[in-house]
């Protein structure tokens, strides 16, 4: 069966974006592929964090996970520093992956150029990124465009990995989002939403409330003329509006857009589908927030699964490479 591995960090707030492109379509590969799903804490590690505040996003996390629908008794969903191999098959993988490389990744460029403090592991993010993927023998890794060339990098250090060494790691493949499902900031149609401070106007939280939801989406950028019509060229903002319809509704933009004539009532309606798609996801998180200890159980047998697979890896991993069997 085919083996499916995603994984998304700890930081900020969930937004629409990350729940209609990612979590969304996660919860349908669960059933088509043996899926595991990964909140990964050690790479929220690349740039300072509050620890109170990191444990917190670690548990909202996961209970955002559960509440969008991914079912522990069809996947397997964990915290990655429950499974200590991810640490250490990513040091493997540093020694596999050249200076240069890593130097070349365009989010490390843009991360580390941005001032501030840049950590060591900023710059070996990839190779963690890699670990995680090829421990679990993945042939899939289902991610946004903004992962490709950490992905490809994966497979690279994969394929040198067992040339030099022998056959060790499958080698895995990227997948993207069909389109449509990419949202934009409603203030700026031209900039993915994007994990951002509690009060952005351009993004809508997964925990917002209706009232917040129907004021963004009504003061969302659009243009001066009134025609309702996909064109993400030309009219960036009302084909924003389109696609959130289209991805709420389960249509296509195109689709969504049949029948309006005025941006008002396709705001009112894309307000409307948006609190009503967020409704049982919210009420879902509710029911998880007030009982930790139902999560903290469900994430031990998640570790408990992909230590299983995780360590087996590893041991193979150490083995081909030459470390001595203690
Ligand atoms: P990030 O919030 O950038 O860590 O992304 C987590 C996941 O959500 C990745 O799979 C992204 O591709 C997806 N994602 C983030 N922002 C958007 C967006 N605006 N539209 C669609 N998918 C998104
Ligand atoms: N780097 C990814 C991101 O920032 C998150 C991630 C870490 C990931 N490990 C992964 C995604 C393995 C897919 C597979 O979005």
């Amino acid at each position: 069966m085919t083996r499916v591995f995603s994984g998304i960090q700890p930081t900020g707030n969930v937004h629409l974006g990350n729940v209609l492109g990612a979590l969304v379509p996660w919860t349908e590969d669960q059933h088509r592929a043996d899926s595991l799903f990964c909140v990964v804490d050690l790479h929220a590690l690349t740039r300072p964090q509050d620890p109170d505040e990191l444990r917190a996003t670690t548990l909202r996390l996961t209970q955002i996970l559960l509440a969008v629908g991914l079912d522990p008794e069809v996947c397997t969903l964990f915290v990655q520093s429950h499974v200590p191999q991810h640490a250490e098959l990513a040091w493997l993988m540093e020694c596999t992956a050249a200076y240069g490389e890593l130097s070349r990744m365009t989010q490390f460029k843009d991360k580390s150029g941005k001032g501030g403090f840049v950590s060591a592991g900023l710059f070996t993010y990839p190779a963690l990124m890699a670990s995680d993927i090829l421990l679990y023998d993945t042939d899939l890794v289902p991610v946004g465009d903004d992962q490709r060339q950490h992905v490809e990098l994966t497979r690279d250090l994969a394929e040198r990995f067992n040339s030099r060494y022998g056959p060790t790691f499958t080698v895995p493949q990227a997948t993207f989002p069909k389109a449509g499902a990419r949202i934009m900031d409603l203030q700026d149609p031209t900039a993915k939403m994007s994990k951002s401070e509690d009060q952005a106007p351009g993004t809508i939280l997964l925990l917002d409330e209706p009232k917040s939801i129907e004021k963004k989406i009504k003061r969302a950028v659009t243009d001066t003329e009134s025609e309702v019509r996909f064109d993400v060229a030309a009219k960036p903002g009302v084909s924003n509006l389109l696609s959130i319809l289209g991805a709420a509704t389960g249509r296509t933009p195109e689709e969504a857009a049949a029948g309006y004539e005025q941006y008002g009532p396709l705001k009112a309606d894309t307000a409307a589908a948006v609190v009503e798609r967020l409704a049982p996801i919210q009420a879902r998180y509710a029911e998880l927030a007030a009982d930790p200890g139902e999560t903290t159980r469900l994430l031990a047998v998640g570790a408990a699964k992909a230590t299983e697979l995780a360590a087996a890896t590893v041991t193979r991993a150490k083995a081909n490479i030459g470390l001595l069997p203690r």
